[in-house]
């Protein structure tokens, strides 16, 4: 990678094309997904060797529910292994845990195990990286009108002082920068209900990749093409 680039600070993923990468090697969906969990490890490594300060990973989203129950199940425990067992490697990388979504819904040990992660690795000062978990943009967003709802109901905040910064600090990634970079892997080209509010203004990446075959010089490649964008902010070029 040339040694001029801009390094985005924030890198947003979605992973995608695991089922499909499983059954070209004739192989169970959820060995796809035990492989994109590798990739995650490794693409998180990469990442902070890259100088990218924050990463954040749909794992998750709040649709996923709906795919049969041994993959659901398959997917938790996934996750629960990465959160019972990753504290030491987070510790030696100075990795910060957040997860966001809706962790209400999941499973009382992995919301514990989940919470001890993101307590033991909280002053650690290196990469920010967050795994979206039962997560989705339009579900964290109705979260964060019923937080400010509240708080006019209750007379704490009038309607006028409602500004953009106050929805961004009730949103999960609250004090994370918005994504300079979104990927998505494995060929579709859509948003499916990840970060829209935090988007706003990201380059998009789109591959061909499937999530279980993405690696380091995949990521470089998508940063370099971030390099060939001309971001405006809905400004004029300068
Ligand atoms: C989409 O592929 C991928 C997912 C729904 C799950 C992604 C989760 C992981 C990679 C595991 C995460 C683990 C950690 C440690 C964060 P798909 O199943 O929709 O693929 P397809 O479109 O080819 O069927």
């Amino acid at each position: 990678m040339n040694k001029e680039q801009k390094i985005p600070v924030h890198v947003a993923i979605i992973m995608d094309g695991n089922g499909r990468w499983a059954k070209k090697r004739a192989l169970p969906r959820t060995a796809g997904h035990a492989q994109g969990a590798r990739t995650v490890e490794q693409i998180l490594e990469d990442a902070d060797h890259m100088g990218i300060r924050y990463l954040t990973v749909y794992a998750f989203s709040t649709e996923n529910w709906s795919r049969p129950d041994s993959e659901v199940k398959a997917l938790m425990n996934l996750l629960r292994t990465y959160m019972k067992t990753s504290l030491q490697k987070c510790a030696r990388n100075n990795v910060r845990i957040r997860v966001i979504g809706d962790k209400s819904k999941l499973d009382k040990d992995l919301q514990i195990a989940i919470a001890d992660l993101e307590r033991d690795t909280a002053s650690n000062t290196g990469i920010g990286f967050q795994i979206a978990i039962n997560y989705g943009a339009r579900d964290e967003l109705a979260r964060s009108v019923r937080s400010i709802a509240q708080k006019i109901r209750s007379g704490e905040l009038d309607p006028e002082a409602v500004t953009e910064e106050m929805i961004s600090d009730t949103l999960d990634t609250a004090g994370i920068p918005d994504p300079d970079l979104l990927i998505r892997t494995g060929g579709e080209q859509r948003i499916s209900n990840f970060l829209l509010w935090q988007t706003a203004y990201s380059e998009l990446y789109f591959c061909d990749v499937a999530w279980p075959d993405f690696n380091r010089k995949e990521l470089e490649k998508a940063v370099d093409a971030y390099n060939h964008r001309e971001r405006r902010y809905g400004g004029l070029m300068q």
